[in-house]
């Protein structure tokens, strides 16, 4: 078929198979608005006719004459019409069906006039407006399929607003839904927070400022909130300098005897296979011996190696010593001696001491709970743990040891009345790695814990990630709301693909051609899927992640031998 005679040709077709009711083609009366002509037009004509139907998608045949006079339209919305990921609405009965074009392809057979077909997976429905045609009433989910036949006409931003109208509930505004400038994106916070949620994007595509941003709303939201954020290279502690209560290894004071059994085993076993196993054991008899000397554990009787119950290192090197000396002279001794050294190695270490430092033996537990989960807030309701400065070796531990209090917490707190607690995790293939990068850790097990458990203590986990194919496959699909940025290697699209709902795949498929600072959301925090540009974010709230200039930077000099000074003094001294 020319290109000459497919308008005409598609026209015909698409008359034909019109329904009763529908607006015609040059029948409408003239529309009460102030709005330009080719708007009105573009709105009141059709710009397809559904071909086939199935369960949550159909085949639209779209008009390309139509596509392009709308093209020029300046509402955006229309102007997008027809293009994948944008929005269409289809004419069913006195009710519109919204619809999310997925792909597009020319149509070779002749029963298409020469159209370009589309494959449109259905969101929900809405009445009609009476006076104006538009939307109103949004529901998800689909009660009234269209017919084959049914026209296709564009979603305007009039509808959109509809649409993505607040239904009520207490939310937060992130930025502006795509394509237009002005109608918000508003998240559900409690089901946002209920259901945890997962924030992923490749490097550099705005996730730690778009985190930032979503904390803030949230703060301002929630002024009196338990939000605790693991920070692993110390950008956030520029963004939330009034918010936040910064935590870094120069004031977390956190006390190593907090740590369990396992965690224990993480910093003070050096072995591996079957002599980590005789290690593990001794170490367990003696931390317990350790743990009884204090007088709480007499005061509660009956202890496990698990309770955190302050007790002294030197205690527990003591108890090493005599355990030792009842054994006959021999190479029983050995496991004895590898742990005690462990632990004297770590005591003598300056940069463990926020951790093992001999200030931290009183019984802190109630002081550090409170400040770490702001309870009370204080106007502070985030607190920003900085674990940049932890040692590589043991960052692990102390992640696990965080996140475990959060939980153990709630958990001991289920009596009480509940105070849901926000755990933030940055870089979270690191902590829960996919399964066969899986190396055991404590971290993985009680951030999968919390993912799984958490929502029935009021334990909510958000993960930010560049990687979802290295993030635990479980962990990911227990994340009620996705926030996907631009992914641009295909594996990490293919598993975000697997863990957002059905309806949302028409998005998904914009997902490599995303700019920075947009995102798809979907699922339980929003009524719908959509696509978002994020709000700018004030620079003085921002993460210090800002990409450097090197055209900048590498024209100008002056001040190098006093910064590489500072910078060699800060390195030996291991502290900032
Ligand atoms: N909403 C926003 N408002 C203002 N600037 C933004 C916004 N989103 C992103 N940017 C800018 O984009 C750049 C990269 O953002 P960001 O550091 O958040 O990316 P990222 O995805 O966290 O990167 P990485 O994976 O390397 O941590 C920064 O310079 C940041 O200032
Ligand atoms: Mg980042």
């Amino acid at each position: 078929m020319s290109e000459m005679s497919s308008h005409a040709a598609f026209e015909a077709a698409r008359t034909a198979s019109a329904g009763a009711g529908s607006p015609q083609p040059g029948t409408m009366p003239p529309m009460p608005s102030a709005a330009p002509a080719a708007t009105m037009d573009n709105v009141h004509r059709p710009i397809g006719v559904v071909r086939d139907v199935a369960g949550g998608t159909c085949i639209v045949v779209f008009d390309p004459d139509r596509l392009n006079e709308c093209l020029t339209d300046t509402d955006p919305s229309i102007a997008m019409s027809g293009q994948v990921s944008s929005q269409i609405k289809i004419r069913v009965g006195n009710t519109w069906l919204l619809g999310v074009v997925r792909t597009l392809r020319q149509a070779y057979t002749s029963e298409d006039h020469g159209g370009v077909v589309a494959e449109v997976d259905f969101m929900g429905e809405g009445d009609t407006e009476r006076l104006t045609g538009n939307i109103f009433g949004f529901r998800r989910g689909v009660t009234r399929y269209p017919m084959p036949g049914a026209l296709a006409h564009v979603a305007t931003r009039a509808d959109l607003r509809q649409i993505y109208a607040s239904d009520g509930r207490a939310n937060i505004g992130i930025g502006t839904v795509h394509p237009t400038r002005d109608i918000r994106a508003g998240i559900y916070i409690d089901s946002f927070l209920g259901k945890h949620f997962a924030l992923l994007g490749s490097t550099g595509t705005g996730k730690s400022t778009s985190a930032s941003l979503i904390l803030h709303r949230i703060c301002e939201l929630a002024p009196e909130g338990h939000i605790v954020m693991i920070d692993p290279h110390g950008e956030y502690i520029s963004a939330f300098r009034d918010r936040g209560h910064l935590l870094d290894v120069s004031n977390l004071q956190m006390p190593y005897w907090l740590m369990n059994f396992e965690e224990h085993c993480e910093v003070f076993l050096t072995s591996s296979g079957s002599d980590r196993v005789v290690d593990a054991d001794i170490l367990a008899r003696c931390l317990q011996q350790a743990r009884s000397k204090n007088r709480l554990a007499t005061a509660i009787g009956k202890i496990t190696v698990d309770s955190p119950i302050p007790y002294l290192l030197s205690d527990l090197v003591n108890i090493l010593q005599n355990e030792m000396g009842k054994l006959d002279k021999g190479t029983g001794t050995i496991p004895y001696q590898r742990i005690r050294s462990k632990i004297e190695e770590i005591r003598g270490d300056a940069r463990y001491q926020f951790m093992f430092s001999g200030m931290l033996v009183g019984d802190c537990m109630t002081d550090f709970i409170a400040q770490v989960f702001r309870l009370p807030a204080d106007g502070k309701p985030i607190s920003i743990i900085d674990v940049s400065g932890v040692p590589s070796e043991i960052t692990q531990t102390v992640v696990a040891v965080l996140s475990r209090l959060v939980f153990d917490f709630a958990v001991w707190a289920r009596d009480e009345e509940t105070r849901p607690i926000l755990l933030v995790c940055e870089e979270a293939h690191r902590y829960v790695p996919a399964e066969r990068n899986a190396d055991g850790s404590s971290v993985a097990r009680v951030l999968s814990r919390i993912a799984k458990e958490g929502r029935k203590y009021g334990v909510s986990l958000g993960l930010i990630t560049q990687r979802p194919s290295d993030l635990a496959e479980g962990v990911l699909s227990q994340c009620g709301t996705i926030i996907a940025m631009r992914l641009n290697n295909e594996r990490d699209q293919a598993h975000v693909r697997a863990a957002m709902p059905e309806g949302a795949r028409g998005f998904m498929d914009a997902i490599p051609a995303l700019r920075n600072r947009e995102c798809i959301v979907c699922g339980e925090g929003v009524s719908i899927p959509m696509r978002v540009s994020f709000d700018d974010l004030d620079e003085a709230l921002r993460p210090a992640s800002a990409d450097p200039s090197f055209a900048l930077q590498w024209s100008k000099s002056g001040g190098e031998d006093a910064m590489i000074d500072r910078t060699t003094q800060r390195w030996r001294a291991q502290s900032r």
